[in-house]
């Protein structure tokens, strides 16, 4: 078996459709046992890197290897290592729960016992029983993405690409999910996942990749991309100008932005309890009355304000 520090290894992949560039240029390298989150808006090029990585999809330039394996020359090799969930799912609508699971497990060439077994186990760990019975196209949302994931497991392969398993969840179902990953991780499977959503990102990965318009535009652990993006922000907003203005020049410059027609500022926080507390009480001091105020996070958009300087519309323009 063909030697690499890296179980993923992608360097300078770029793939066109017609002329369209949907990747231009994308390195990527997971650690065994690891998460690296692709993180990006709707047409990055997450689904494209995902489709290329698990074989299903022909690229154009660089080289992408997976457990050492060529994705072009050893596509069989690679298809016996991964396990692939998400937006271009491997489920029977007409099939149940069930007979979803039996049939990929034979075709993983499992005997037909251990197909039904490790099928029942699976249906038990996703909380899936009750269905398992039904037709596939009777589930819900959240029950579908969880037989999804089932299915890609029953082989239980030591690599795992999830594209965007959350995406469309409700906010239980979505931490029935991140569980249900987290698991995945005690087990040791190298893992990468597509998602929309930086706070996901942050939660799961050991290691995110920001990509638009089928770049990376930033790397590192959540923690130094974070600092990139910017802290939270408490949002303040007055009464009327005086009162307004008064904040402005107690504040000084711990004010961020301000709008003078609505009477509203925003001050950068690193520390939530300290800042926010230090804020409030010098406004107290200067007996400044707060019409209302709120903490904002940074946001997927904050990321590619901060990162490229524009609106994401902006990027399309600067190949
Ligand atoms: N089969 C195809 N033919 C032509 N263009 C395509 C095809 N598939 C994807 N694209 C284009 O490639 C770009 C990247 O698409 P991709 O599906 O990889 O994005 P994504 O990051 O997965 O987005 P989403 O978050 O919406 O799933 C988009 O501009 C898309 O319109
Ligand atoms: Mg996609």
């Amino acid at each position: 078996m063909p030697q690499s520090d890296y179980v993923i290894e992608v360097d300078n992949l770029t793939k066109a459709y017609g002329k369209q560039e949907v990747l231009r240029g994308i390195d990527l390298k997971v650690t065994r046992g690891t998460m690296l989150a692709l993180l990006g808006p709707n047409g990055a090029g997450k689904t494209t890197t995902v489709r290329i990585l698990s074989t299903l999809l022909k690229y154009d330039g660089g080289t992408v290897k997976v457990e050492g394996y060529d994705v072009t020359d050893q596509a069989d090799k690679v298809r016996s290592v991964i396990g692939l969930t998400g937006q271009s799912a491997a489920v029977d609508e007409l099939l149940t729960g069930r007979e979803n699971l039996v049939m990929m497990g034979r075709l993983y060439r499992l005997t037909a016992d251990s197909a039904k077994a490790r099928a029942q186990e699976l249906l038990e760990e996703f909380d899936l029983l009750k269905a398992a019975d039904r037709p596939a196209k009777t589930y819900s949302g959240g029950m579908r993405r969880r037989l999804d994931l089932a299915v890609s497991l029953i082989a239980t392969p030591p690599v795992i690409f999830l594209d965007e398993p959350t995406t469309g969840l409700d906010p239980r179902s979505r931490l029935v999910m991140w569980d249900i990953i987290k698991k995945l991780m005690e087990k040791g499977t190298t893992i990468l996942l597509t998602t929309q959503y930086l706070e996901e990102a942050d939660h799961l990965a050991d290691q995110i990749v920001v990509i638009d318009g089928g770049k990376v535009i930033a790397q590192g652990t959540a923690k130094q991309l974070k600092a990139k993006v910017g802290n939270d922000r408490l949002e303040l907003v007055f009464k009327n100008t005086a009162d307004f203005n008064a904040a402005v020049e107690a504040l000084g410059k711990e004010v961020g932005d301000r709008n003078e027609k609505e009477f509203s500022l925003t001050v950068l926080i690193r520390d939530t309890n300290t800042d926010v507390k230090r804020t409030l009480e010098t406004l107290a001091k200067h007996q400044i009355a707060i019409a209302s105020m709120a903490i904002h996070k940074p946001t997927l958009d904050d990321v590619f304000l901060s990162l490229t300087g524009k609106q994401k519309q902006a990027t399309e323009e600067d190949k």
